[in-house]
């Protein structure tokens, strides 16, 4: 007789032949967000991935497991990553590097066309220092980005070190499977409530957030639409991203991959463009802040909160319940201090 295994009991069996290093408080709390809901009139609940704790939290935590996992395994000491100036992957790849006795060397542009001394040393750069990462700024154009990686291997080959070259944002394949795990976790909290969630919002830059999300709650048989809300690229350029980290997760996982039909990306909010907040999006900072005390960015949580609150006003969300995916990003916030909150 064949063994009748459970798709989600598979699925955990997948994501535990990966290598892990324990770093975010997890499960992260699903919360109910009732004066948000009562203004909105739309039920809110809120994702607090904000609250993985790790170096102050975010979402990136959840993917540097398992890329810091597969790196000591791999027999690296040195992980190298990209972002920009106020990147919070890189701070989060600072203090997990710190954490794990590892090197961390950040290669960070200036791709936001925004200066002054908060902006360009303050916030998630005042504590990729204070983790003791290596830092270098350079231009946001690929000449600038090559020489600087140029000269960086030549510095770690000099002293015969191992290192893993992570992308920005850490969405590679593997960093994708720790929101996968997370989407298990989100099916999990939804299925132990009882709640009928028709939405799930959440922003979307380098793709690996949305394409784990999905693949994690479609494999546990949540059917919610979960909507990625472009802060980084229009929706063309994120889709193929998220295409390719859906196929190349599914590979690790040994599944088919979620089917893009799946994939609903909105890039109405990207704004002036990326880390640059329109009126709606502190608006939206505002209404979060004044009504759950829940802190966003204005870089992407607080323009995906922007698009969550224009789809309520069009009328777009289902009758059920609404989850954000509160993806962390506050403290950049401080690298903002003429954004005006009042
Ligand atoms: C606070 C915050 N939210 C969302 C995202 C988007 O995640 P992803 O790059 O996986 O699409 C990021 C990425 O940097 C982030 O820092």
């Amino acid at each position: 007789m064949t063994e009748v295994v459970d798709p989600v009991e598979a699925l955990a069996r997948q994501l535990a032949r990966h290598p892990r290093e324990p770093l975010a408080d997890s499960p992260t709390p699903l919360r109910a967000a009732p004066r948000l809901s009562e203004d909105l009139g739309q039920e809110v609940w809120v994702k607090r991935d904000d609250l993985t704790g790790f170096g102050l939290g975010g979402n990136k935590v959840r993917k540097l497991e398992f890329l810091l996992g597969r790196a000591r395994a791999d027999g690296c000491d040195t992980i190298v990553t990209f972002g920009a100036l106020q990147s919070n992957h890189a701070r989060q790849t600072a203090a997990a590097c710190a954490a794990g006795g590892l090197r961390c060397e950040l290669i960070l542009t200036r791709a936001v066309p925004r200066s002054g001394e908060a902006f360009e040393h303050g916030g998630n750069l005042a504590l990729d220092h204070l983790f003791g990462a290596t830092v270098t700024v350079v231009d946001d154009d690929d000449d600038a980005i090559a020489a600087a990686i140029g000269t960086l291997h030549e510095r770690i080959d000099a002293r015969g070190g191992v290192a893993r070259w992570v992308p920005p944002g850490g969405s590679d394949a593997v960093g994708t499977l720790g929101y996968v795990a997370a989407g298990v976790e989100l099916a999990e909290q939804i299925t132990a409530s009882g709640l009928t969630v028709d939405d799930v919002v959440v922003a979307a830059s380098t793709g690996g957030t949305y394409a784990g999300l999905l693949t994690g709650l479609r494999l546990s048989g949540i059917g919610s639409r979960l909507h990625g809300i472009c802060v980084y690229r229009d929706a063309e350029h994120t889709r193929d991203a998220v295409e390719g980290l859906l196929v190349g997760v599914a590979d690790l996982l040994g599944t088919s991959p979620v089917s893009f039909d799946e994939i609903l990306l909105d890039d109405a909010h990207l704004g002036a463009g990326y880390g640059l907040p329109s009126p709606g999006t502190l608006d939206a900072m505002r209404l979060f802040a004044r009504t759950e005390a829940l802190v966003l960015d204005p870089v992407y949580t607080g323009k995906a909160a922007e698009a969550l609150v224009a789809r309520v006003r069009a009328g777009t969300l289902g009758p059920g319940v609404t989850v954000f995916v509160h993806t962390g990003g506050a403290p950049a916030l401080g690298a903002y201090p003429d954004l005006d909150l009042a």
